[in-house]
């Protein structure tokens, strides 16, 4: 049996997680590959931390010279996160043609463009299957199962913690702070939870899915981003009454060569399949202009879900043999399409605003919003006391950019107290 040495840079959640698979699917994975795969270094930043995995210490090591300077090992699997020193890490490994795997999303988000440029001038691959949706096999999808369409539209839940808040709001009626609470007691929220509850996190992954999906390079900065900060619990109670569920959406889409990218929460319908994908679980729904409607769904996160997709790319390496130079793994996109402005796109749209409770003014806010070509598909009124109602509108699909218009001016009538909340619905047509 041909045996192959590796290094994992990192021993943290998915470092161990990568150890564990290696060693308990052992026969499995050399069946798969045709290789035994040795863990030959592991960098750390403390060599005596006690660690979840029994690993022998000599394999430990702080300095990464241990590793470029070993020719042979043949591929780098980087497991530590964050922007530096991974990405000069894996640099470093495709500098000494060694393949490599990650995981890091921000990385890939914020400098993929160097990464795969360097791997292409090292003919060497660069796989990174367990960036979005951890265990759930996107990138694969999209890069191979796929490649035979023109993907119109990506809709993605890909933020595990943000789910599990959204959810424990819908079914057991907490509010934002009790459920953020929980997520962080049971070790689904980070202790600094703004990167998932500001949509960052997904920004990044839907970056990576998009510049995929339509072969273009992505600038963070061109996609949209709204967090779950603003959703209370009576917008969940008002989203059921309607027929939908609210979720974190990470939005892509391509039409007429331009470009819709958006992170925001939305309204779904309670009958569509992503409307089900509840706590901590992933999906991503994919429309192609062959395979049709798609759906992917698993755990986006977790040592053993997100190890499996990093392992995974360690046997794709395996079995386009780690000998072969000049391969070329990336459908990276080279041009740049538009990405349109978030005021040019359009949806429907839940707007719940508090009023004074007076003859005529739902007729001024109707006469506002049709002012602004924005034509309402409904109207609830439900009193809140003695002298204030709050009037919920769901609107037909409309332009954002007039949606704000008419919000502007309706937020300057004397009747109307306040704007409470406004959350795109999206109707997957
Ligand atoms: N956690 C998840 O569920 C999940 C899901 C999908 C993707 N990912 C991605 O997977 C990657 C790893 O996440 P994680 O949760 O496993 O992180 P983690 O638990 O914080 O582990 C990070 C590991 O990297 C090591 N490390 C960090 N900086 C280092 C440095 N400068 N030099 C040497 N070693 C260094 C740490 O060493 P010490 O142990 O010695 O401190 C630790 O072993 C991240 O990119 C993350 O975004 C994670």
């Amino acid at each position: 049996m041909k045996k192959v040495r590796i290094a994992l840079l990192g021993l943290g959640n998915i470092g161990q997680g990568v150890w564990r698979i290696l060693n308990t699917n052992r026969n499995e994975i050399t069946m798969n590959c045709g290789y035994e795969i040795e863990v030959a270094r592991v960098l750390v930043r403390d060599r005596n931390k006690i660690r979840g995995v029994q690993i022998p210490k000599e394999i430990l090591t702080t300095d990464i010279n241990d590793i470029f300077n070993d020719s042979g090992i043949k591929i780098v699997v980087e497991l530590m996160g964050g922007t530096e020193p991974a990405r000069e890490y894996m640099l470093g490994a495709m500098r000494r043609k060694k393949h490599v795997v990650t995981a890091n999303k921000l990385v890939l988000a914020t400098r993929g463009e160097e990464l795969f440029k360097a791997a292409d001038e090292e003919g060497v691959l660069f796989y990174y299957e367990a960036s979005v949706g951890g265990g759930i096999p996107i990138i694969r999808e999209i890069n191979e199962s796929l490649t035979a369409n023109r993907i119109e539209k990506l809709v993605g839940i890909i933020n595990g913690t943000t789910n599990y808040i959204l959810t424990k709001m819908t079914h057991e009626g907490m509010d934002f702070n009790e459920a953020l609470k929980e997520a962080q007691q049971k070790g689904y929220a980070e202790a600094d939870p703004s990167s998932d509850v500001e949509g960052y996190d997904a920004v990044y992954k839907l970056a990576i899915m998009s510049s995929l999906s339509f072969g273009t390079k992505i600038d963070l900065s061109s996609i949209y981003r709204e967090g779950i900060g603003n959703i209370k619990t009576v917008d969940i109670d008002y989203a059921k009454r309607f027929g939908y569920v609210i979720k974190l959406l990470a939005i892509g889409k391509e039409t007429d060569n331009e470009l819709e990218l958006r992170v925001h929460p939305a309204m779904v319908p309670k009958t569509h399949p992503i409307a089900n994908v509840n706590d901590s679980f992933n999906a991503i729904f994919v429309k192609g202009n062959a395979v049709g409607d798609l759906m992917l769904y698993g755990r986006g996160a977790g040592d053993l879900p997100t190890g499996s997709a990093v392992v995974g790319d360690i046997i794709s390496i395996l079995r386009n043999n780690v000998d072969l130079s000049n391969l070329s793994s990336q459908k990276n996109g080279t041009v740049t399409k538009k990405v349109r402005n978030a005021s040019e796109s359009s949806s429907e749209y839940y707007i719940r605003l508090d009023v004074k409770d007076r003859p005529g003014v739902l007729g001024e806010i109707a006469a506002v919003f049709g002012k602004h070509d924005v034509s309402i598909f409904s109207v609830s009124q439900d009193v809140k006391n003695k002298h204030n109602v709050s009037l919920v509108f769901i609107t037909h699909e409309a332009l954002e950019g007039n949606v704000a218009e008419s919000i502007k001016e309706i937020g300057t009538l004397d009747r109307v107290n306040n704007l409470e909340n406004i959350i795109r619905i999206e109707n997957f047509n």
